[in-house]
């Protein structure tokens, strides 16, 4: 029988920290109400040159080191995101390109902020299938860009990060033992973020009308404006606070868990207030809850592995441990899954400076092909279409995810 378990794990947080008090520059707030209303103390905030692909390739790389094994041996990346930097290419076949993981597929998964549990769970039904040995799960959002800097309900709330396990194949009991995912679309108008796009809209699609309808207003009978977030706090504060105690329960007990079995609860960080309740609601002591909303604030899909991080570097993840992680978020989505803590024999030993030497080929060799393409692509278009355009200007993604423009005029910019 095969098994899948979680043999390496990374995190990044932006360099830049923004306090609480620094906040309160911006909007009418202040430290005190933050931490008491929500647990928040800080968020990290991603720079300029940051992209989610460049954060989620940070974190990937830490866990392919705490793995100790190189991308090369990697069947599947799924990035759990809300802010990829492309419509397409996904977030993930950046990541893909970047680490030089020559035989993995790719994809983002949008389930917002259960994104990560949502993959995690994809990942080790692949593996359990057969179809795969080892799979990077990352969750990775830059959420400080689709906040509205005035808006104090929901700017306080968010931060900057990303989180990565890698998931390995084994013959060795525990690891993921379970999941469930579940969704409630009758609840999309409580959170979200519609789309810059969707307002250009310009060719009639009536059999699609229904889908094109923006979620009804909410709460004050506001509809947010294109790109930033709206939510209903209340609303999605009850429901945060009811799936976190109702999925811990429900996992736990097929899992054939007593609530009382469980070593660690790791539950998404959006509000402090919510973990209370449920841990209330489930009788568990607030202990058994792990807590790190003080330092990032909710970084939506990256909260749990970057939890996961902190939890083992905390030494609250032993050999065996019976952990829950549970997420919830926009969608309405949520999902839970038990695992049993604990490194398996790693099968394949490589190092770390090999990897060093991987991703610098995976450099190279992403230059090349794309210098490669452009020279097909110019000798194809000299035979095909003698007289060029004047200008035939192509935008894309360079592996960090930062845009490439280039022209045949200007070349690249
Ligand atoms: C947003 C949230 C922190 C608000 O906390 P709350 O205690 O419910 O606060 P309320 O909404 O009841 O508002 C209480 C007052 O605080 C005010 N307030 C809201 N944000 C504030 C802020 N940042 N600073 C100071 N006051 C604030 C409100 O305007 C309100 O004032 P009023 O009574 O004069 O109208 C809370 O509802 C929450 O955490 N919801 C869930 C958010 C979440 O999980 N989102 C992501 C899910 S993945």
């Amino acid at each position: 029988m095969r098994y899948a378990h979680i043999v390496g794990w990374g995190k990044y947080a932006p360099e830049r920290v923004m306090t609480n008090d620094e906040l309160a520059t911006l909007v009418d707030t202040t430290d005190t109400w933050i931490r008491e209303r929500t647990g928040i103390g800080q968020r990290h905030l991603a720079g300029p040159k940051d992209t989610c692909a460049s954060i989620a390739t940070a974190a990937a790389i830490e866990a392919l080191d705490v793995a100790n094994i190189t991308a090369a041996q990697i069947g599947l990346i799924i990035v759990g995101t809300s802010t990829p930097d492309f419509a397409f290419p996904s977030t993930a076949c950046l990541v893909q390109d970047a680490l030089g993981a020559d035989t993995a597929g790719a994809f983002d998964l949008s389930a917002a902020c259960s994104g990560f549990v949502y993959g995690l769970s994809m990942a080790a039904d692949a593996i359990k299938a057969g179809s795969i040995d080892y799979a990077l799960v990352i969750g990775s959002d830059i959420m400080s860009r689709l906040l509205d800097w005035k808006d104090r309900n929901t700017c306080v709330l968010f931060g900057d990060g990303a989180g990565a396990v890698v998931l390995q194949a084994s013959d060795q009991p525990g690891g993921l033992l379970t999941s469930l995912l579940r969704a409630d679309g009758s609840g999309g108008d409580m959170l979200y973020v519609r789309n810059n796009y969707r307002d250009k809209a310009v060719v009639s699609t009536p059999h699609l009308s229904t889908a094109l309808t923006p979620p009804a207003a909410t709460g004050d009978g506001k509809v947010s404006d294109a790109g930033y977030i709206f939510m209903n706090g209340r609303e999605v504060f009850r429901f945060g606070s009811r799936i976190l105690a109702g999925a811990t329960r429900e996992i736990a007990a097929r899992a054939g868990w007593e609530l009382g079995d469980i070593d660690l609860i790791i539950p998404h960080q959006a509000n402090n207030r919510i973990i209370e309740s449920a841990a209330k609601s489930l009788a568990l002591p607030l202990e058994k809850m792990f807590i790190n909303i003080e330092h990032y604030a909710n970084t939506s899909a990256a909260t749990i592995p970057i939890a996961i991080c902190d939890a083992v570097n905390n030494g609250r993840l032993r050999p065996n441990d019976k952990v829950i992680l549970v997420g919830f978020g926009a969608g309405l989505t949520w999902a839970a899954a038990a695992l049993q803590w604990g490194t398996p024999r790693v099968l394949s030993r490589t190092n770390r400076t090999l990897n060093r030497v991987r991703l610098g080929l995976a450099n190279v060799r992403s230059r090349a092909r794309r210098v490669f393409r452009r020279l097909e692509d110019s000798l194809s278009s000299n035979v095909d279409h003698p007289v060029k355009s004047p200008v035939s200007p192509a935008s894309g993604p360079d592996r960090s995810g930062t845009a490439v423009v280039e022209t045949e005029r200007e070349g690249k910019v």
